[in-house]
C-alpha cells in the first residue's frame, strides 16, 4: 500500500477565504479522495498561519489581541472546508502549543549544526509578504508583489543558508520532478545557481511569534514557523505519524510562495538533519473576468457565494476542469454556468437520465444480464484506455486531463446509445429473442459504464457521484478504482432507483449585469472591415460552377455536438467537441458565438465538413467546419434530425 501525504499552504488569518485558498484546498482534497479510492493510505493537512507582524498589525487595527484575531479569522476557513466537502485529517494552527514545541526543536537542531548566528539585519522588509528584499529586488520602491516596504535595522539571528546551496543544487539535479510543473523547477535551479545568501530568521521589533529558545526579545521568523507546520502536524521528528508519512509528501502551493518551499524549506530540513519532501507543485493564480482580483476593486471571488448558489460540487468541478493545474485561470460566472449546462447537465446528467429512463421503461428498473454485444467494443476499449490515462493524469496532478478523459467515455457512451437504438430493440424484442438479449446487454453496459463513471468522479464531484452510485444501488465493495478495472463487476438483478432528482439541473445564465462582462472583442483590422463593406455594397458574383467530382471531394457528415464552451481568446467563436463517428471526438472552432450560447448547441446534430485541413484558430486546433446560414447574430446552424447517427454521410 502506498503512503501519501498532501498539504496545502497554511492560510494567513488576515483575510477571509477566497477562490485562491479554496482552489488549493479543493485540489488537495480531490487528490486525497482519489488515492484513497485507489486503496492508498493518505493523509491531508491544511490550517492557518497565525503569527507575524501582518497579523499583529491587523489585530491592533480592530483593538483585539492577536490571538483573539487569529481565532476569529481561522474559524471561517474550517467552516468553508466543511461546506466545500474538503475534509482534512488535520487542521493545524501555528498557535497550537504542540506546533510551537516542534518549531523550537527544529531551531535547536539548526543551532546544534552551527547554522544559526547572531548578527544585525539591515534591509527592506515587506509586512504584506512577510519577506525581506534586497534593493535590486524592489520594483518602483515596492516588493515585487506590490506591497509597501520599510527599512529595518535590528539585531537578528541568521540562518547559514549559503552553506546548503551546493547540496540543494545536487538534490535538484538528481530529483528532476521535485518541483512541478517543470518550468518552476528550472526557475528554482537558476535561482540556486546564483548562490544562496544567509537569511534573517528572527525579529525583535514585535512580539507576536514563537520566542527564540533562550534568547530574550527575539521571535522566530514567521516563515520558519509556518513551514514547520508540515512536520509538526505529524507530531514532529520521531513521532509515529511522522515516521509513517514523512517525507512521502506533495506540498501543493500557489506559484507566489515557491521560493519559500523549494529553497528555504529544503535548506531548513537539511540543516535539521531531516529528509526533504518528495514533491512541490505550484499552481497558477485565478483572475476574475480577466482582471486581477483585489479587495480594493471589490472583485474577489467569494467561494461561499458561488458554491452557495451553484453547489460545492460544481464549483470544484469547474476550478479543476477549467484550467490546467499550474497555469493561471480566469473565473467567470458565465463560464461556470456554461460548464454546468454543457458538461454536467447535457453530458453526464443526460447520460444518467437516459439510461435510468430506459431501464425503468424496458426492465422495470432492474439491471439485466450482461450478455454479448459486439457493438460495445469501442465503449469497453475507451474505458480501459481511460483507466490508464486517468491514473497517469492524477499522478501528474493534471486534473483537467483526468476530467477530459472521463468525459470522453460519456461521449462514447452517448454514441453507443444512439447506435444501439434501444428503442428499436424494445419494439422488436417480443418477437425477436436476439433483440431482447441485445437490449439486455445494452442496458447492462450502460449501467456498468455509469457505475464506473460514478466511481471515477467520486473525487471530483463527491456528493453528486455518491448520489449517482446510491441511485444505482452500487455496493460499497464496487466503489473503488480497482473495481472499475473489471468491466462486468456490477451485479445483474440489482434494483435501481430510477426515479429521483435530476443530478445536474440546468442553470440560467447570469444576466449581463450580474456577471462581469466578457472581455471586449479584439478590434478587427480596419482595412478588412472596409473591404467587407465595399463587398456588401456590390453583390458578389456566385461562385464558379463545379462538376460532381469536385463536390465528391467533400466529406460531409452528420456530427453531434457533445460539449461546447467559449473560445478563451475569441469572442465570436465557440469551441465545440463533436462526435463525427470517428474513434475520438474532435474539436471544432465555429464562429457562432454571437448567435448561440454554448449550452444552446450541445446535443444538436449538425453537418460537418470533415475533411477540411485542420487549422489553428487563435491557439486552438480546429478539425473541420460546421455548415451554417446567415452571419453574426443571425447565424443559424444547419441541423439534421437527431435519429441520423453521427458519422452518417451527407450528400
Ligand atoms: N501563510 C502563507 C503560506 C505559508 S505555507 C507554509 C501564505 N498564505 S496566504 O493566505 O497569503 O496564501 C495562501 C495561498 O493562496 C498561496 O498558495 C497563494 O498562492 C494562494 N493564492 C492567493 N491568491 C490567489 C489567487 N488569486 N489565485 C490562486 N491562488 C492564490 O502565503
Amino acid at each position: 500500500m502506498t503512503v501519501r501525504y498532501f498539504t496545502t499552504p497554511i492560510y494567513y488569518v488576515n483575510d477571509v477565504p477566497h477562490i485562491g485558498h479554496a482552489y488549493t484546498s479543493l485540489a488537495t482534497d480531490t487528490l486525497t479522495r482519489w488515492y484513497r479510492l485507489c486503496g492508498d493510505e493518505v493523509r491531508f493537512q491544511t490550517g492557518t498561519d497565525e503569527h507575524g507582524l501582518k497579523i499583529e498589525q491587523a489585530a491592533r487595527k480592530t483593538g483585539i489581541s492577536p490571538k483573539e484575531h487569529a481565532d476569529r479569522y481561522s474559524a471561517p476557513f474550517r467552516k468553508l472546508w466543511d461546506f466545500l466537502d474538503v475534509v482534512p485529517d488535520k487542521f493545524i494552527r501555528t498557535t497550537d502549543a504542540d506546533h510551537e514545541a516542534v518549531v523550537c526543536d527544529i531551531w535547536r537542531r539548526m543551532e546544534a549544526q552551527g547554522d544559526i548566528y547572531l548578527g544585525k539585519y539591515e534591509g527592506w522588509y515587506s509586512v504584506g509578504d512577510e519577506a525581506y528584499f534586497t534593493e535590486d529586488e524592489l520594483v518602483d520602491g515596492k516588493s515585487p508583489s506590490g506591497h509597501e516596504v520599510s527599512w529595518v535595522v535590528e539585531p537578528s539571528y541568521f540562518f547559514r543558508m549559503s552553506k546548503y546551496g551546493d547540496r540543494l543544487l545536487e538534490f535538484l539535479n538528481t530529483h528532476p520532478d521535485f518541483v512541478r510543473p517543470a518550468s518552476r523547477q528550472n526557475e528554482i535551479v537558476s535561482f540556486v545557481k546564483q548562490g544562496l545568501q544567509d537569511i534573517s530568521i528572527s525579529r525583535t521589533t514585535f512580539s507576536w511569534g514563537i520566542p527564540v529558545p533562550d534568547a530574550d526579545g527575539h521571535v522566530i521568523y514567521v516563515w520558519v514557523d509556518a513551514l514547520t507546520n508540515y512536520i509538526s502536524g505529524l507530531g514532529g521528528p520521531g513521532a509515529e505519524l511522522y515516521n509513517k508519512f514523512w517525507p512521502h509528501v506533495t506540498h501543493l502551493i500557489g506559484k507566489d510562495i515557491i521560493r519559500f518551499h523549494a529553497v528555504y524549506w529544503p535548506c531548513i530540513l537539511m540543516s535539521a538533519g531531516l529528509p526533504l519532501p518528495e514533491h512541490i507543485f505550484a499552481h497558477g493564480w485565478w483572475r476574475h473576468d480577466g482582471e486581477k482580483m483585489s479587495k480594493t476593486k471589490g472583485n474577489v471571488v467569494d467561494p461561499w457565494k458561488i458554491a452557495g448558489k451553484y453547489g460545492p460540487d460544481v464549483f470544484r468541478y469547474f476550478v479543476l476542469r477549467e484550467v490546467s493545474f499550474g497555469a493561471d485561470g480566469d473565473f467567470s460566472e458565465k463560464g461556470l454556468c456554461g460548464r454546468i449546462n454543457g458538461d454536467l447537465a447535457n453530458g453526464y446528467g443526460n447520460l444518467f437520465n437516459r439510461t435510468l429512463g430506459m431501464l425503468a421503461r424496458y426492465r422495470n428498473g432492474v439491471v439485466p444480464n450482461p450478455g454479448e454485444d459486439e457493438n460495445a467494443a469501442e465503449l469497453k476499449q475507451r474505458i480501459a484506455e481511460v483507466q490508464r490515462e486517468l491514473s497517469q493524469a492524477m499522478d501528474e496532478l493534471a486534473f483537467h486531463k483526468a476530467l477530459a478523459a472521463i468525459w470522453s467515455v460519456i461521449a462514447v457512451a452517448d454514441k453507443y446509445v444512439d447506435s444501439s437504438a434501444p428503442w428499436t430493440l424494445a419494439k422488436n424484442e417480443k418477437t425477436d429473442a436476439a433483440a431482447r438479449q441485445k437490449l439486455d446487454a445494452v442496458l447492462y453496459n450502460l449501467c456498468e459504464t455509469l457505475r464506473i463513471l460514478g466511481v471515477w468522479t467520486l473525487a471530483f464531484l463527491p456528493r453528486k457521484a455518491k448520489a449517482l452510485l446510491d441511485r444505482l444501488n452500487v455496493p460499497e465493495d464496487l466503489r473503488n478504482v480497482a473495481s472499475t478495472l473489471n468491466f462486468g463487476a456490477f451485479k445483474a438483478g440489482t434494483t435501481v432507483q430510477t426515479e429521483g432528482e435530476a443530478l445536474f439541473p440546468r442553470v440560467e445564465m447570469p444576466a449581463e449585469n450580474e456577471a462581469t462582462p466578457a472581455a471586449p472583442a479584439a478590434p478587427a483590422p480596419a482595412p478588412k472591415k472596409a473591404e467587407k463593406k465595399a463587398k456588401k455594397a456590390e453583390p458578389e458574383p456566385p461562385p464558379a460552377e463545379i462538376d460532381f467530382s469536385d463536390f465528391a471531394k467533400l466529406d460531409l457528415r452528420v456530427a453531434k455536438i457533445i460539449a461546447a464552451e467559449r473560445h478563451p481568446d475569441a469572442d465570436r467563436i465557440l469551441k465545440l467537441t463533436v462526435d463525427a463517428g470517428d474513434p475520438e471526438p474532435r474539436t471544432i472552432c465555429s464562429g457562432i458565438a454571437e448567435a448561440y450560447a454554448p449550452e444552446d448547441v450541445v446535443g444538436r446534430s449538425v453537418i460537418l465538413v470533415a475533411n477540411l485541413a485542420p487549422r489553428k484558430i487563435r491557439g486552438i486546433m480546429s478539425y473541420g467546419m460546421l455548415l451554417c446560414g446567415g452571419e453574426g447574430k443571425t447565424t443559424t446552424l444547419a441541423t439534421v434530425p437527431a435519429d441520423l447517427k453521427p458519422g452518417t454521410r451527407v450528400s
